[in-house]
């Protein structure tokens, strides 16, 4: 009877063995599912991609230029959001900031961040099998619980706000110039001097690996090189692990302040400024990136390049331009009509996605569509469905991707971003040709002006497709014009209602605390870390 239990058991442990080798090949053979690169530009404008310009005078972007030469260029796309936190969490998550909570930019002294109620995209990757990672800015809760390693990222390298949310001992260029970190005080003393005249001089900007700053301050001018190696050796490390993966740039490039490799003529504009020495370099980096993922699992990979809203203009010569998008009924009023305006030149954004043999090669698409339509779109590519309690606002656009079909968004919303009325409110209404303004505001202009906010009741409606400059609203009194307010105040008035009984609605949580800040060493000036390189775990970081 032994004999026969054992024989019996041995052949089931042979079977099983032969099983579970059969499904780890199965999982090799399977798992071919393909790789995302998600490149997000800072502040970039429509207009600062060659491609984009009608005359193609200059040439800052040849590598993007071939991109797109060997891909799609999106040319109706939108960033979800005007400004940076509520862009970046309208990406990850797929849905307006009136659900998932954020609405406006975190803070160096912000105590949490993307409400944990919320599901990321990484996350959902990471699930189903992919290795993710993140390089650059994140700007969605810098403490514990809500950072990048416990939002869904195996592997982080980056800053956790704005670049030029904190000194640098040698300053890139921006307007006013900030100074360096003073390194006579120690942080304990100096936290009441914060911000001077918009410059952010009393604690380092840090580096973050993972969970832990690896320097402070971060030195701006080695950061690309850092982000590029970074880059190279998490694609290479992803072939070795027969794991596809997702990796998230969010680059410095094109915030303030810039660090161009080769010192320009900070005074001149054009092909031989600051910020075309920076765009030059910003496209090298993609250019990098491509080639890698070129090198590893070419006609396996997307690569979608975009941005999080427009420039910011009151930065002058260190702003990019927004192309044909001015926003004129604006700026003839007073005020920027670019960063944190629901103006074109806020949230159209240069896009290009590359997938060799998928993509078809040089072509245009103007469908209408969204950073929010990333979520859905790489779930449903590596087929990944997402939870189904909770609403999303973002739509699949592979078949814009893959089959040049022309399906965007019937109405797509730009939430307020600062420049007018309440922080995410859905007062701009884009459908078809046409967009409605209930209410309008500008943002700070090179120069300072700012204009005034207006409400608009009935909305100012432009035709986007003979007036992209935003000039002229369309006469009132037409049935024509009569017809479309309804139509488009009818889905606001609907859509504000799905919000308003979505349960599954999160509230985001602003407050802010001197023990929030990312500090490598209170005791040193600018929360120095000392001796330099030292990794430090911020408090809490262990918390999953
Ligand atoms: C970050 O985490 C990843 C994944 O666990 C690991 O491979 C990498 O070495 C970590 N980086 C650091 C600096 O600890
Ligand atoms: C990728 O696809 C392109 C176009 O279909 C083809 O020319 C190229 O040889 C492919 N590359 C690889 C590595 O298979
Ligand atoms: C891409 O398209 C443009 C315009 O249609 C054309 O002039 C150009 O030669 C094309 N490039 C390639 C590589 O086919």
């Amino acid at each position: 009877m032994a004999g026969v239990f054992n024989t019996f058991l041995l052949t089931g442990m042979l079977l099983c063995g032969v099983l579970l080798q059969t499904l780890s090949q199965n999982r090799a053979r399977v798992d071919k599912r393909p790789n995302f690169i998600i490149i997000l530009a800072d502040d970039i404008g429509w207009g600062d991609l060659d491609t984009n310009q009608v005359d193609r005078k200059a040439n800052n972007t040849p590598y993007l230029n071939l991109m797109a030469e060997q891909g799609l260029r999106l040319t109706d796309f939108h960033s979800p959001a005007s400004t940076c936190s509520p862009s970046r969490a309208a990406i990850l998550t797929g849905r307006y900031g009136l659900r998932n909570g954020v609405t406006h930019n975190f803070a160096v002294r912000s105590v949490a961040g993307l409400p944990l109620s919320e599901v990321t995209m990484p996350r959902l990757l990471q699930q189903s099998g992919y290795y993710t990672a993140m390089i650059g800015k994140w700007h969605l809760g810098h403490n514990g619980p809500y950072s990048p390693t416990n939002r869904g990222f195996d592997d982080y390298l980056g800053i956790p706000y704005s670049n030029d949310m904190g000194c640098t001992d040698k300053p890139g260029y921006n307007f006013p110039q900030c100074l360096p970190c003073d390194s006579s005080v120690p942080q304990v003393i100096r936290f009441k001097r914060r911000i001077h005249e918009g410059c952010y001089s009393s604690v380092g900007l840090p580096l973050f690996e993972n969970s832990s700053i690896v320097e402070q301050p971060l030195d701006l001018w080695t950061l690309t090189e850092r982000y590029t190696s970074a880059a190279t050796r998490i694609i290479h490390n992803a072939r070795e692990r027969g794991q596809p993966y997702l990796l998230y740039m969010a680059l410095a490039h094109m915030h303030v302040p810039l660090a161009p490799p080769v010192p320009p003529d900070a005074r001149r504009t054009g092909d031989g400024s600051v910020y075309g020495a920076s765009l030059r370099e910003m496209d090298s980096l993609v250019g990098a990136v491509k080639s890698a993922s070129d090198d590893v699992d070419q006609n396996n990979t997307l690569i979608w390049f975009t941005g999080d809203n427009g420039p910011w203009e009151k930065k002058c010569q260190y702003a990019g331009s927004v192309g044909p998008f001015v926003g004129k009924w604006q700026t003839s009023r007073g005020g920027g009509s670019a960063k944190r305006t629901t103006w074109e030149g806020g949230h159209r954004v240069p896009t290009v996605a590359y997938w060799p043999g998928k993509i078809p090669a040089n072509t245009t698409n103007s469908a209408l569509l969204s950073g929010m339509d990333i979520f859905p779109t790489l779930l449903s590519l590596a087929g990944v469905s997402p939870p189904t309690d909770r609403h999303y606002d973002g739509i699949d656009a592979t078949n814009v991707l893959l089959r040049g079909k022309q399906t965007g968004h019937e109405f797509l919303f730009h939430p307020n971003s600062g420049a007018a009325g309440t922080f995410g409110d859905l007062q701009t209404v884009r459908t078809g040709k046409h967009k409605a303004f209930y209410i309008t505001g500008a943002a700070e202009s090179c120069g300072g002006a700012t204009g005034t906010q207006q409400l608009h009741d009935p909305p100012l409606i432009f035709d986007l497709e003979h007036d992209e400059a935003e000039e002229t609203p369309l006469d009132t009194g037409t049935p024509e014009y009569r017809a479309l307010a309804d139509r488009i105040g009818r889905r606001r008035e609907e859509l504000l209602w799905d919000i308003a009984t979505d349960t599954s609605v999160s509230i985001g949580d602003y407050s802010a605390d001197e023990s929030a800040v990312p500090c490598c060493d209170p005791t040193q000036a600018a929360c120095r870390c000392h001796p330099p390189g030292r990794a430090w775990e911020l408090p809490g970081s262990h918390k999953d």
